[in-house]
C-alpha cells in the first residue's frame, strides 16, 4: 500500500493524487485523501473523500471544495476487509477530529476491536486501521504526537502510518514499525511518503525513519524521536535517481519501459566491481573477508516470487563456479519449519523493494539465532539492506511495473558476481574466472540484440495467446528459467501456465499435452542439448506445440527464439529476456492492465 502527506502552502489535493498516482504500483484497489479544511467554528475540521478502485476514480469523487494545505493520502491493496468506500483509509475516530493511513498490519486489531466496540465505540469499516484512529481519538494526552504514542502502545504488529488532528492544524506526526515511512524535505514544506518514488519529483533530500521512529511535519521544519519520546538525529539524504528514472519515458507502460532498459541496468550492476587483474569483482558492501569466505560451507538463498527465481539461478550458479552446496527457498517457507540454522552457512535475502515481510521476517529470525545473512537488494536503504550485515546492492534502478523484469535479470548477474567472488576466492581458477568476466561484459550487448528481435517475438504472442494453459520446460540451468518465465506469463496476461523440469515431463504432466496446451522449452546449447531435444520429441509425437528458446533453431520446435551464446554459466540471464517480451505482448494482446495486473501488488509487507 502507499502513503504520502503534505503540509506546506501549495493546494494539497492535486499534489496528494499525483503522489497517490506515483504509488499506485503498491496496491490499487482503493484510496482516500483526508485535508484539514482550514476556516474557523464549524467550517474548521477535516475533510476526507474515499473511492474503491484506481486513484482516478478518488479523484472524479473529490467534492468540488476541497481546498487546504495539509493532508494525507492513501492507496490500498487489501489485507483486513474488501476493497469497499468504507475500508478505504484514511480512517477517522467518532468524533472525525483524528484521521489516520496506514500500512502493516495490526495484529491484535480483533482484540481492540472488541475491547472498544464493548465501551461503545462504533466501527465505520472492517478494517485493522480504524482501530488506531479510535484509539487516538480517546488518547486524554494534551498533544497530538503524545496521543499517538499513547495509541501506539496498545498496538502489536507492524505499521507505517500518518495522522491529521483537526486540533493541531500546524502539523502531520508519523511513525514507523516495519512499514517504510520516508520523509521529503522541502523549502516551507514537507512532504512524506511510504516510498520515494512520490517524493522525488518534489524533492530529493529525504529522511528515511528507523523501526520506532516517530516525526512531526511542520512546513518549516521536522523532528524526529522514538516512540519512547526520546529525540533522535535524521540527516537528510541525497535520493539516487533522479525524477525521471520514475517516468514513463516514451513507453505506453513501465513493464515496456523496465524490458527495454536492460543493458543499461546490467552495465550499471558490472560498472566498478570487475578486477581484472585478479579476474575477480569486488563487491565493497560484501563485509565478508577471505577467511570468512572460505569458511562458508553452504549458501541458503530466501526471497519470494520473481527473487526467489532469481535466487534458485544463483544458488546455482555459485554452485558451479564456487563449488558451495547451494539451495533457494521460498523465505516463507524457511521461516515457518524451525529451519536447522547453521554457522557456516552463508544466508542470503533477495529482494527487489528490500521490504517483503516474509524475507525480512526471515532475516530477523536467522539474525536472532546468530546466522551470517547477506542481502541482494535494490532499494537502497530499506529495511532488508538494514537488516542484514552486508551484501550487493543490485543498481537496476526505480522498477514501478508491479511484476519484476529488469531486476529479475540484475539480481541474477549480481548473483553471477557473487558465484565470481567466492568461486576466486575458492578453487575456480584465473582461466576460468576471466571467461565469466568476458561473458558478464558481452551481456549489456547481448541484451540489446535479444529486444531488437520484439516485432517478431510480438508476432509469436499474438499466436499463443489464445492458449487457455501453457507449459514450460527447462533442465537444471535452463528450468527455474522455465520458472520465472512461467509465473512471468500468468502474473500479466492471466494465461494459466506450469513450469516442469523436462526430465519430469513423462511423470505426469505429459498427459496435459495437446494442442491446445502450448509448451515452452528453454534448450541452450549446453551438455544437455541431447536430452532437452528428447523432451521436445516426447511433446511432438502428442501433438503439442512448441516455441523452443535455444541457441540453435529446433527441428522439433514449431517456433524458435534464437538467443546469444554467452559462457554457460551466464546463458540463464539471457534466455528469459525474450520471454519477458512474450508475456509483455500475450498481455497486451489479451488487452490486460500490464502495470498493475488484477490482485497483485509490488511490495507485499504483509504476511
Ligand atoms: C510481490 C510482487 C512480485 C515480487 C515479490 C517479491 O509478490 O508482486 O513481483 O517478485 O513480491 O518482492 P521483492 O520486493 O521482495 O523482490
Amino acid at each position: 500500500c502507499g502513503i504520502v502527506g503534505y503540509i506546506g502552502k501549495r493546494d494539497v489535493a492535486p499534489l496528494l493524487l499525483e503522489g497517490l498516482q506515483r504509488l499506485e504500483y503498491r496496491g490499487y484497489d482503493s484510496a482516500g485523501i483526508a485535508i484539514h479544511a482550514g476556516g474557523a467554528g464549524k467550517a474548521a475540521g477535516l475533510k476526507t473523500a474515499k473511492a474503491k478502485g484506481r486513484v482516478r476514480e478518488l479523484e472524479s469523487r473529490l467534492p468540488k471544495r476541497f481546498a487546504g494545505t495539509t493532508g494525507i493520502a492513501h492507496t490500498r491493496w487489501a489485507t483486513h476487509g474488501a476493497p469497499t468506500d468504507e475500508n478505504a483509509h484514511p480512517h477517522q475516530d467518532v468524533t472525525g477530529k483524528v484521521a489516520v493511513v496506514h500500512n502493516g498490519i495490526i495484529d491484535n486489531a480483533a482484540e481492540l476491536r472488541a475491547r472498544l466496540t464493548a465501551d461503545g465505540v462504533e466501527f465505520a469499516s472492517e478494517t485493522d486501521t480504524e482501530v488506531l484512529a479510535h484509539l487516538i481519538g480517546r488518547s486524554k494526552a494534551e498533544k497530538l504526537e503524545e496521543k499517538v504514542r499513547d495509541a501506539l502502545r496498545h498496538i502489536e504488529g507492524t505499521y507505517g502510518i500518518a495522522v491529521l488532528h483537526a486540533d493541531f492544524t500546524d502539523r502531520i506526526v508519523v511513525a514507523r514499525n516495519g512499514s517504510p515511512v520516508v520523509l521529503g524535505i522541502g523549502e516551507h514544506e514537507m512532504f512524506v511518503s511510504s516510498d520515494v518514488a512520490a517524493l522525488v519529483s518534489h524533492t530529493r533530500q529525504v529522511v528515511t525513519l528507523d523501526d520506532g521512529e516517530m516525526a512531526t511535519l511542520k512546513a518549516d521544519d521536522y523532528r524526529t524521536y522514538t516512540t519512547e519520546g526520546s529525540r533522535t538525529t535524521a540527516t537528510p539524504e541525497t535520493v539516487e535517481y533522479a525524477a525521471e528514472s520514475y517516468d514513463l519515458g516514451g513507453h505506453d507502460t513501465y513493464m515496456h519501459k523496465e524490458i527495454s532498459e536492460q543493458a543499461d541496468a546490467v552495465d550499471r550492476a558490472l560498472r566498478g566491481r570487475i578486477d581484472d587483474r585478479f579476474s575477480t569483482v569486488h563487491l565493497g558492501g560484501l563485509n565478508l573477508d577471505a577467511r570468512e569466505a572460505r569458511g562458508v560451507r553452504r549458501v541458503k538463498i530466501l526471497g519470494c516470487g520473481t527473487s526467489y527465481h532469481a535466487g534458485q539461478i544463483g544458488a546455482q550458479m555459485i554452485e558451479e563456479l564456487a563449488r558451495i552446496p547451494s539451495d533457494a527457498e521460498p523465505a516463507s517457507e524457511f521461516r515457518y519449519r524451525n529451519p536447522v540454522v547453521d554457522p557456516d552457512t552463508l544466508y542470503v535475502a533477495v529482494s527487489q523493494s528490500g521490504e517483503t515481510y516474509d524475507v525480512l521476517a526471515a532475516v530477523q529470525e536467522l539474525k536472532r539465532k546468530g546466522a551470517r545473512v547477506l542481502g541482494l537488494v535494490n532499494v537502497v536503504g530499506s529495511a532488508i539492506a538494514r537488516e542484514t550485515d552486508g551484501g550487493i546492492y543490485v543498481h537496476a534502478g526505480p522498477e514501478v511495473c508491479v511484476v519484476s523484469t529488469k531486476c529479475f535479470t540484475n539480481m541474477v548477474v549480481s548473483f553471477a558476481l557473487l558465484a565470481l567472488h567466492l568461486g576466486r576466492i575458492r578453487d575456480l581458477s584465473v582461466a576460468d574466472g576471466k571467461r565469466i568476466i568476458e561473458g558478464l561484459r558481452k551481456l549489456p550487448g547481448q541484451i540489446d540484440e535479444i529486444l531488437k528481435s520484439e516485432e517478431d517475438i510480438k508476432k509469436l504472442a499474438k499466436q499463443y495467446a489464445d492458449a487457455k494453459s501453457m507449459m514450460f520446460i527447462g533442465r537444471v540451468r535452463g528450468y527455474p528459467v522455465a520458472r520465472e518465465a512461467s509465473l512471468k506469463l500468468k502474473e500479466v496476461s492471466y494465461i494459466h501456465a506450469e513450469a516442469y523440469p523436462a526430465s519430469e515431463l513423462k511423470h505426469g504432466p505429459l498427459a496435459l499435452i495437446e494442442p491446445a496446451m502450448p509448451t515452452v522449452a528453454i534448450v541452450p546449447d549446453d551438455d544437455l542439448l541431447e536430452k532437452n531435444r528428447a523432451a521436445l520429441e516426447e511433446i511432438k509425437a502428442r501433438h503439442g506445440r512448441i516455441l523452443a528458446v535455444a541457441h540453435q533453431e529446433q527441428e522439433k520446435a514449431d517456433h524458435t527464439i534464437v538467443v546469444p551464446k554467452n559462457e554457460p554459466e551466464l546463458d540463464p540471464i539471457l534466455m528469459g529476456i525474450p520471454l519477458q517480451l512474450l508475456a509483455y505482448h500475450t498481455a497486451l494482446a489479451l488487452g490486460r492492465d500490464i502495470d498493475k495486473p488484477r490482485n497483485l501488488a509490488k511490495s507485499v509487507t504483509v504476511e
